[in-house]
């Protein structure tokens, strides 16, 4: 059987039994028979979780360009490899061959050397969706530099946090970048950021906006020239299978962003096998996933799962609204797009505005719908389904994480059926299970629990960029010998599972990860500001949105701009993501008798939900919950 290929439930029983009974055998065949490798390796697998160590395929030697190009080139030279869409339908798209693919990266990797990018070199990737961003990560991977890409919708502020944490001194950014009817001056943002980086002694930047901009003087340098000039052909550098391949910062409930590092092979062999059967991807399909390569979605399921793959591969550089909201649906149209990955956000905002968007245009190539980040709820499933899979095509809710590299829950088209709201099963190799208040291990169905995951899959992150304590902390010291997803779950009679959503203070909004505690210290830098609290409330279209409770140092000194002062220090500090939807600005906060803020209390507050506060006697400032509820702004 060939175990890559899983096309029947049959073969999902057997390979996934053996999955789990023989891992080491399992994954040892997927892997050399899928692969091509300079060297094989000593051990499958080496792993302890209570030191948070996980070692795959460890002494194999590879590069994961040439797995996702090289050995593309023999048959599949002239196949589109990318299909870039740009921001305005009026501009046309550009379809990039795996040859013409090839030669850009390899250009690119000697650019990247020249400037003296080494193996292990850290590389900040600060673009919008357009070709030189893939090009650069694949540049990157191609010399064994370190990829850390930073979406372009971050702040100055967070775009220095994050260069700094991973101590790149090189960044690749634009000119600047388009998002529907906006310009956004991305150059400006880098030369605000590098005032807190001192180690950055080189920026490359792409001409997007052709947009005047500052040039520092032996600092920063235009890439279009040194490419025109770049050699098209470099040497893939061998990697280590364990050696890093990138970092990707994710939200903590507290403290700063943790680089989540992943490393070559495991993740490699992961990706390109569950894009390959949970979007049953068949040659000469085309694929999109519109996420943004910024975040770990784009990095797997737009460009290593589906180039390993040797898929054709939509980037589109737009959103969902521009130039209307028929967009998503004229680009399927015209592309005649086979998968499509979304997030709910983008599902509901769009079955807001009805089906006159749809019905004027043929999406009828569409076989398989995807969605991604977050819990998807049953209105937006069951239109989706309807409008635009048109009940024939197969929801795949695939659950996974930045730091678990692809997808471990989610339901396979014609193999595992989709339920509405449910990741459903595990994928193969994926050993979930729910954990109860008391750490034990709860073995019924229909039951609701803690989600962790009891053995290693190979694209697990190997660390946090320089505090491997903290992803032991994180991640492995909350059950025993567990990795802890951060996660709840539901599992019904038949061993579905369907994720209830975060169970620490991370919110989920618009499918954008924000921890609570970082954004509270940024609106505690206020002048004003004593204290606050931020906690999540259900959102139509972004599915949980922010409620900030505020406290002021001297209430008698509150200008009609203190909340717009506050979203503003926000969208500066961290990005206009993590704006509050709602402000408001109170006496007190709610606290037990020994000091810590209530957020169970705000937190039903913020869901209006007044009859459900518990027990608000034992508070050592029960009126603080009077005054709030009083005051509450709806
Ligand atoms: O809470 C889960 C939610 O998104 C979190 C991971 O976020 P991030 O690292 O940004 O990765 C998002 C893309 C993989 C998870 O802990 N989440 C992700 N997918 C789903 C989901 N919640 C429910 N259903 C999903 N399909």
């Amino acid at each position: 059987m060939d175990k890559y290929n899983i096309s029947t439930k049959d073969q999902y029983n057997s390979i996934y039994k053996d999955s789990i009974t023989n891992p080491e055998e399992f994954w040892s065949e997927i892997a050399s028979k899928n692969f091509i490798w300079k060297n094989k390796w000593d051990t499958v697998l080496k792993w302890d979780f209570k030191q948070a160590k996980v070692n795959w395929f460890q002494g194999a030697k590879l590069n994961i360009t040439e797995n996702c190009l090289d050995r593309h080139l023999q048959d599949n030279s002239e196949k589109t490899a990318i299909i870039f869409e740009p921001n305005n339908p009026k501009d046309s798209s550009e379809k990039i061959t795996y040859r013409s693919l090839f030669e850009r990266v390899c250009k690119m990797s000697n650019v990247l050397k020249e400037k003296g990018i080494k193996k292990g070199d850290r590389v900040c990737i600060y673009l919008p969706m357009i070709p030189e961003l893939a090009i650069s990560v694949l540049a990157c991977a191609r010399i064994g530099a370190i990829h850390s890409v930073i979406f372009a919708g971050f702040s100055s502020n967070a775009l220095a946090t994050r260069i700094n944490d991973c101590g790149s001194r090189i960044v690749i950014t634009s000119d600047g970048s388009y998002r529907g009817e906006k310009i956004i001056d991305l150059k400006g943002i880098v030369d605000d950021a590098l005032s807190e980086c001192k180690i950055v002694d080189t920026v490359l930047v792409v001409n997007r906006i052709n947009s005047k901009i500052n040039l520092v003087d032996g600092r920063d340098i235009l890439l279009k020239p040194l490419l025109k000039n770049a050699d098209k052909y470099c040497d893939a550098e061998i990697m280590d299978a364990e050696d890093p391949l990138f970092i990707l910062y994710t939200s903590g409930s507290t403290g700063k962003p943790k680089g989540m590092v992943h490393s070559c092979a495991g993740y490699m062999v992961y990706t390109a096998y569950t894009f390959k059967n949970i979007f049953q991807y068949q040659p000469n399909n085309i694929y999109w996933c519109t996420a943004d390569i910024g975040w770990i979605t784009g990095h797997s399921y737009i460009l290593y799962g589906p180039l390993a793959n040797c898929a054709t591969t939509i980037m589109f550089e737009g959103v969902p609204s521009y130039p209307d909201f028929g967009r998503f649906w004229d680009i399927v149209e015209k592309h005649k797009v086979n998968q499509f990955y979304t997030a709910p956000t983008a599902i509901r905002a769009l079955a807001k505005q009805g089906i006159k968007h749809i019905i004027d245009k043929d999406i009828s190539s569409l076989k398989v719908l995807g969605t991604v980040g977050e819990p998807i709820n049953e209105e937006a499933w069951n239109w989706y389904d309807k409008n635009i899979g048109k009940n024939k095509c197969p929801i795949v809710d695939t659950w996974w994480q930045t730091e678990t590299g692809g997808i471990l829950i989610s339901s396979i088209p014609g193999i595992i059926d989709s339920k509405p709201t449910f990741a459903t099963f595990p994928f193969v190799g994926i050993q979930p299970v729910l954990m109860d208040s008391e750490s034990n291990e709860i073995i019924d169905n229909d039951v609701v629990g803690r989600l962790c995951i009891k053995f290693p899959w190979p694209s697990i992150a190997r660390t946090i960029w320089g505090n491997h304590q903290r992803y032991v902390n994180t991640y492995f010291s909350t059950f025993n010998n567990m990795y802890f997803t951060g996660d709840g779950a539901y599992r019904d009679a038949d061993g579905n599972f369907r994720i209830t959503g975060r169970v620490d203070d991370v919110i989920i909004v618009s499918g954008h990860n924000l921890g609570t505690a970082p954004i509270e210290d940024v609106i505690n830098e206020h002048k004003n500001v004593a204290e606050s609290a931020i906690v999540g409330f259900p959102h139509e279209i972004k599915g949980n949105a922010l409620y900030g409770f505020v406290t002021l140092k001297d209430s008698s000194n509150v200008s009609d701009n203190t909340k717009d002062e506050i979203n503003k220090l926000i969208s500066d500090k961290i990005g206009p993501i993590a704006k509050l939807d709602k402000m408001q600005l109170t006496e007190a906060l709610p606290k037990t008798r020994s000091g810590k803020i209530m957020r169970r209390i705000l937190r039903k507050i913020a869901e209006n939900d007044f009859d459900n506060l518990g027990d608000i006697s034992t508070l050592l400032n029960p009126e603080a919950v009077e005054a709030i509820i009083k005051n509450n702004i709806r």
